[in-house]
């Protein structure tokens, strides 16, 4: 094994990456993608768009199987697992089913859509985030067709629905502000305890980790001690630093130096806790990167530059990976 991912393994973690079937089909981006691709991040493969439901179901009981059959394919080729994302969201999810009105029906719902896409991958992928980001930031349940239909037993549901269809993934809730002892995360420890407690099918908590650089949560070991505590693994899913950017999504040295400080911390944290089986950043090429889209003024996020230069944030990652 090469690259970080190697590195990785070296302590029996992954380091893998988001990505498109575009992308790994080398339609775009342009340059090598593929191969900084396979060198450095073959641990894990997430599909960054096409397993969520509005692109892998689009109308009902239409199936488009496509882009994520191709992820899976180019995971097997170079040896990575897949992470599936996601099922039940209050985004991207279309009005077929957020329109629905009679509880029943939208279980019914669910269970094709499990049936379907965790039956087709259920030896393909090693863990799933069952359900996305459900809470709000002060740990209350956000408004969705799920929620306000099913209540909070949503999740248990959600979780056996697909634990009948695919044992063998391992299952679980994805979700972003919690790598800090804060209301959101102690929110998730009581929904996890309370699940755990049912005999639910719940084996991680996903700690997204969308940083921002300077303000990267220095209490990420003790958030993640909340689940780890109760059995719980606590992959890092969505990984990435934003910083402020000048035109061009180009950071200053001050921004690169410290958005590096804040993905060694990161990774450190993944490594000292047995329970966390590895790291994936959301891409890895800054010119790729949702960031700018959705805050202007922000970017350069990801470990690799335009130019596919590793910036300061890889020499953090690999100095962390090679003294762990
Ligand atoms: O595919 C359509 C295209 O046909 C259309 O012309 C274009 C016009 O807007 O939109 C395209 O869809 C976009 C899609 O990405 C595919 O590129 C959507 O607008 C855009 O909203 C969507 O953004 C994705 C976002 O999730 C949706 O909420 C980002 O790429 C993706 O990185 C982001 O990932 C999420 C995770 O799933 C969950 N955690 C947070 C993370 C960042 O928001």
């Amino acid at each position: 094994k090469t690259g970080l991912n190697g590195l990785a393994a070296r302590t029996g973690r992954y380091f893998g990456t988001a990505t498109n079937s575009f992308n790994v089909q080398g339609l775009s981006p342009v340059g090598p993608y593929n191969d900084v691709l396979d060198y450095e991040f073959a641990g894990a493969l997430t599909p960054e768009n096409e397993g969520k439901w509005e692109v892998i179901q689009p109308q009902e009981n239409v199936f488009n199987f496509t882009g994520v059959d191709i992820i899976v394919e180019d995971a097997k080729r170079i040896g990575a697992l897949v992470r599936g994302h996601n099922f039940v969201w209050h985004q991207q999810t279309p009005s077929y089913v957020t329109n629905i009105t009679d509880p029943e029906v939208l279980k019914q719902t669910l269970r094709t859509h499990v049936e379907a896409v965790a039956g087709r991958y259920k030896d393909d992928w090693a863990y799933l985030d069952v359900i996305n980001e459900p809470l709000f930031e002060n740990g209350t349940f956000r408004d969705s067709v799920w929620y306000n239909l099913l209540g909070e037993d949503y999740l248990e549901f959600a979780l056996r629905t697909v634990h009948e269809v695919a044992p063998n993934i391992k299952l679980g809730i994805n979700d972003y502000n919690i790598e800090s002892v804060n209301e959101k995360s102690m929110a998730y420890a009581r929904i996890a305890k309370n699940l755990l407690d049912k005999g639910a099918p719940l084996h991680f908590i996903g700690f997204e980790s969308h940083f921002v650089g300077g303000q990267t949560p220095q209490d990420i070991a003790a958030s993640m001690k909340q689940f780890t505590d109760l059995g719980l693994e606590v992959p890092l899913t969505e990984l990435d630093v934003r910083v402020s950017v000048g035109p061009e999504d180009v950071a200053n040295a001050t921004g690169l130096t410290v958005q590096a400080s804040d993905y060694g911390s990161s990774v450190q944290a993944c490594v000292d806790n047995p329970l966390c089986p590895g790291v994936t950043v959301w891409q890895f090429y800054d010119p790729i990167s949702w960031i700018p889209g959705v805050f202007p003024g922000e970017g350069a996020a990801l470990p690799y530059d335009a130019a596919y230069k590793p910036k300061p944030a890889y020499g953090a990652i690999e100095g962390v990976l090679k003294g762990a």
